[in-house]
């Protein structure tokens, strides 16, 4: 089959881990007979210095054309410094998202086993752990309006949610649970806030028509602690944007390395793959960076198209590369192997050239 995929490696290590995916996926095609057709463009500060804009219009034109885009990463240190400069990275992945009507934010949490003690994390806690973060990607405090006032003394912005936007992604999450463990828990801060209150309402409304699914509700902040106390206990965690950022970030401890994460945003007709940890400025050009929340986000994309064996190939090419310690110096300190090689194993595996495995 055929699939064009935009290709927006952005900033920092966001090309050399997306270049591994693109190996992953070339493999996936030679061996399973696909056409993989990718088209590079331009987003975030890389966007910026060579066009202005965060999202360039051809950017959101190709993306809006394509079947798939697979991003690598936005951001970049010297916009963290600055906090006055008014066109930033981020606002190009917030737009494209916006644009591309990615309601759904899909964060699958399961450690590996030969990674156990690579968490700060006790073993006993966080084996068999195996949980999906659902995050609303396009509402709440990202999206509303914000203020500030001329002599730089207040600032505001408005969380907002309508009783749509949260419908649409709790059936997604109930869904996603019906095929899992049957349990989905909501995390919210519903002793202070409206939009969580409306969360509760209407999640408690949509999950009438899935009766198998146990619901319950977690304020945030118990989450927060509950997530590294007994982490095992979840199955499907529904939030809302800001909840989901934060804690997506806090589960990846779970597993070891943020460098694992991968994720899936999905809206009504577009689809984005991209991992969920950032640009790590001080790692670009190393060879350094861990190119599996990469890789892992092409499975997903894999999965979106259908090809559902082919997905299996890569994850099963990625747990041997784990099995086999052929990973970055996040997960293994003394390791030899870089970005490359780490993407060279995997596109090996796949390709089913052994002789080239052992290093
Ligand atoms: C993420 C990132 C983004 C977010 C940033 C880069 C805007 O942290 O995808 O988790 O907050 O959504
Ligand atoms: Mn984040």
């Amino acid at each position: 089959m055929e699939f064009k995929i935009a290709v927006l490696a952005g900033d920092g290590i966001g090309p050399e881990v997306v270049l591994q995916a693109k190996k992953a996926l070339q493999a996936i095609a030679s061996v399973y007979e696909h056409d993989f057709i990718f088209e590079e463009a331009l987003i975030g500060a890389t966007a910026i210095e060579r066009t202005g804009n965060p999202l360039p219009q051809q950017t959101l034109n190709l993306c809006l054309n394509t079947d798939a885009v697979l991003l690598g990463a936005i951001g970049d240190a010297k916009y963290n410094d600055n906090f006055d400069v008014k066109v930033r990275p981020e606002q190009g992945l917030l737009k494209l998202r916006k644009e591309l009507g990615l309601f759904t934010n899909i964060r699958p949490i399961k450690p590996y086993r030969p990674l156990l003690n690579a968490s700060p994390l006790k073993r006993e806690i966080i084996q068999d752990t195996n949980f999906i973060i659902y995050r609303e990607l396009t509402g709440g405090v990202y999206f509303g309006e914000k203020t500030t006032n001329e002599a730089g003394t207040y600032a505001s912005d408005l969380c907002e949610y309508s009783e749509n936007e949260i419908a649409r992604i709790a059936h997604l999450a109930f869904q996603a649970a019906q095929k899992r463990k049957n349990k989905v828990t909501v995390v919210d801060k519903a002793n202070v806030l409206e939009t969580s209150r409306l969360w509760r309402k209407v999640v408690k409304e949509v999950g009438l028509s899935y009766p198998s699914v146990a619901l319950d509700f977690l304020f945030v902040d118990n989450a927060a602690m509950q997530l590294i106390i007994n982490p095992k206990k979840f199955d499907i965690i529904l939030s809302e944007n800001l909840f989901g950022d934060i804690l997506s970030d806090e589960a990846s401890v779970i597993t070891g390395s943020i460098g694992l994460l991968a994720s899936a945003s999905l809206g009504d007709k577009k689809a984005l793959f991209e991992p969920i940890h950032g640009t790590y400025s001080r790692a670009k050009g190393k060879n350094k960076a861990n190119p599996i929340a990469s890789v892992l986000s092409a499975a997903m994309m894999l999965e979106f198209f259908g090809l559902q064996t082919e997905a299996d190939k890569v994850y099963e090419a990625v747990e041997k590369s784990i099995e086999y310690q052929v990973v970055t110096s996040d997960l293994k300190p003394d390791s030899n192997f870089g970005t490359n090689e780490v993407g060279d194993f995997i596109s090996n595996y796949i390709l089913n050239k052994d002789d080239l495995l052992y290093f």
